[in-house]
């Protein structure tokens, strides 16, 4: 299975460029896929370790995160009205899904780790890859690390200090700490972090069925006079629409996480698949729930004046359990925090091997097989986010760039319609949909720009652009920084890592 993107059979330092140069041995044999499955061999490499239950948890676990127990006064506040908030709820859900069948096919057609890099590379070649690894690992990864863990710390440090504002340095160090455990985790073993992750899904899995179960009872008990006025006091305005959508989004985002580590998956043909359609559609139906029973027992203006929704909600209905709430938010986000960390780890990972990143980042620890530099150089830049920071707008911010590269990936499937129209494709979408996808994400990365531009979508397309600087003389013409290949060698002897095998054609 060999194509431009992960299972090639060129070393990782032949192919790409280099920011190194430094001489590093290789071990071990390459892993092979056998009739479209991995065989076991002990070659030095990341292992196929996650299955269908483990792959259902990166998505779902991912998913949800603090974005139900956050969002939903965003939503509410753009939309103006409780219908169009449901009705966008819903909208946000089926467009991930959508989004997350064509990541099905992408992902069955170049069963490479790194999702949206290892497209672009294949459909449109090294530079959009490397840009797309440029802003993510440099700036959305870890920003999505450092906004879950502030909200984890935020609800942790609250849950103590109910009587009084939370103290931010509390807040601020506590997510610094969460970050260095998550990662800890991470660099320890992949089993430890995929159990992580399976426990912490089921936690908070259990913590949305509480409070759908509250929400339905209130409302037998005849507590529907919130959601009767539906639809009055809507917003018609395309703008507030497109943000609303992007608070909601980002409850949503995750869905395409189990594409960052098709390389890890077993039997990925029939995972992958399995996982998305198995994950997508319950995580909807859980937003969707969890919103009603918002509703069921506040207003919309009870709603809009909580700036913690769960929590407000376990006070009215829970009683003596309300506790219960803080708790579950903070196993939520931790889940979501060290299911982001993972896979976040094998996008820097992948983009490595490919030359687009420093060597070192791609390589693995010696026994425990983690990309443990990949997930530390991560773990860094997120800890200097933890500084003073808006969480709205660096949501809004993130949003606008993530569906940049979303829509990209919808573009990237309809390429490879036609330039890799004979390769077997186990599943294939109907071409409506990447198209549908693909118009939704230019209308929501346009559409608030021309309604109401802000000065962070232009910090975040001269982001984009500033990689250039970055791509020519590094990527492109292979030039090395000094000192790289002493930095190499250091980092190797301290970390204990070296680089990977590559599975051959
Ligand atoms: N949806 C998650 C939340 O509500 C955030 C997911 C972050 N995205 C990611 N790809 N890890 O908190």
């Amino acid at each position: 299975k060999g194509h431009e993107g992960g299972f090639n059979n060129e070393g990782p330092r032949s192919r790409g460029s280099n920011f190194s140069g430094s001489e590093v041995q290789t071990q071990g044999k390459g892993a092979a896929l056998e009739g479209g499955e991995p065989v076991a061999n002990d070659a030095i490499n990341l292992e196929r370790r996650v299955g269908l239950l483990s792959g259902i948890a990166l998505i779902v676990g991912t998913m949800i995160g603090s974005g139900i127990f956050v969002s939903p006064k965003g939503v509410l506040e753009r939309t103006g009205s409780v219908g169009l908030s449901l009705v966008i709820w819903a909208g946000c859900g089926v467009l991930s899904l959508m989004g997350a069948l064509c990541y099905v096919e992408l992902g069955c057609l170049l069963p490479s780790s790194g999702a949206e890099h290892t497209y672009f590379l294949t459909a449109f070649g090294h530079l959009p890859a490397f840009l797309f690894a440029w802003v993510s690992i440099i700036l959305l990864k870890p920003a999505m690390l450092a906004i879950i863990c502030l909200s984890f710390s935020k609800y942790l440090v609250e849950a103590f200090v109910s009587q009084c504002e939370p103290p931010l340095q509390a807040i601020r160090l506590l997510g610094a700490l969460t970050i260095v455990v998550i990662t800890f985790i991470n660099c320890y073993s992949v089993k430890l972090a995929t159990k992580v992750q399976n426990i912490f899904t089921a936690a908070k899995l259990l913590a949305i069925m509480i409070i759908v179960i509250g929400g339905v009872v209130k409302l037998i008990q005849g507590n529907t006079q919130y959601l009767d006025n539906g639809f009055e006091g809507s917003t018609d305005n395309f703008g507030n629409i497109a943000t609303a959508f992007y608070s909601g989004l980002w409850a949503y985002d995750g869905w395409n996480n189990l594409n960052y580590v098709t390389e890890e998956l077993k039997k990925p043909y029939t995972n992958l698949p399995r996982a998305i359609i198995i994950g997508l559609p319950l995580v909807t139906v859980c937003y969707l729930m969890v919103n009603v029973s918002y509703l069921a027992v506040m207003s919309k203006d009870e709603l809009l004046a909580s700036e913690t929704v769960a929590v407000t909600f376990g006070n009215r209905v829970l009683g003596w359990a309300a506790f219960l709430m803080p708790l579950a938010v903070t196993l939520s986000t931790f889940g979501a925090a060290n299911g982001t960390a993972f896979t976040s780890g094998r996008l820097c990972f992948v983009a490595a091997r490919e030359g687009h990143m420093v060597d070192a980042l791609s390589f693995v620890h010696v026994r425990k097989l983690t990309p443990s530099p990949a997930l530390i150089f991560n773990a860094v830049i997120a800890l200097m986010m933890v500084i003073p920071s808006d969480i709205g707008s660096l949501i809004d911010f993130f949003s606008f760039t993530a569906w940049i590269f979303y829509g990209g990936a919808m573009a990237a499937l309809l390429l490879m319609r036609y330039t890799k129209k004979d390769e077997p494709r186990p599943y294939k979408v109907p071409i409506i949909i990447p198209i549908i996808v693909l118009i939704v994400s230019v209308y929501l990365v346009i559409g608030p720009i021309i309604d109401d531009p802000q000065i962070e979508y232009l910090y975040a397309t001269s982001f984009i652009i500033a990689g250039l600087f970055f791509y020519f003389p590094l990527v492109h013409y292979k030039k090395t920084l000094p000192g790289m290949g002493h930095l190499t060698t250091l980092i190797q002897m301290i970390l204990e890592v070296v680089p990977t095998d590559v599975m051959p054609d």
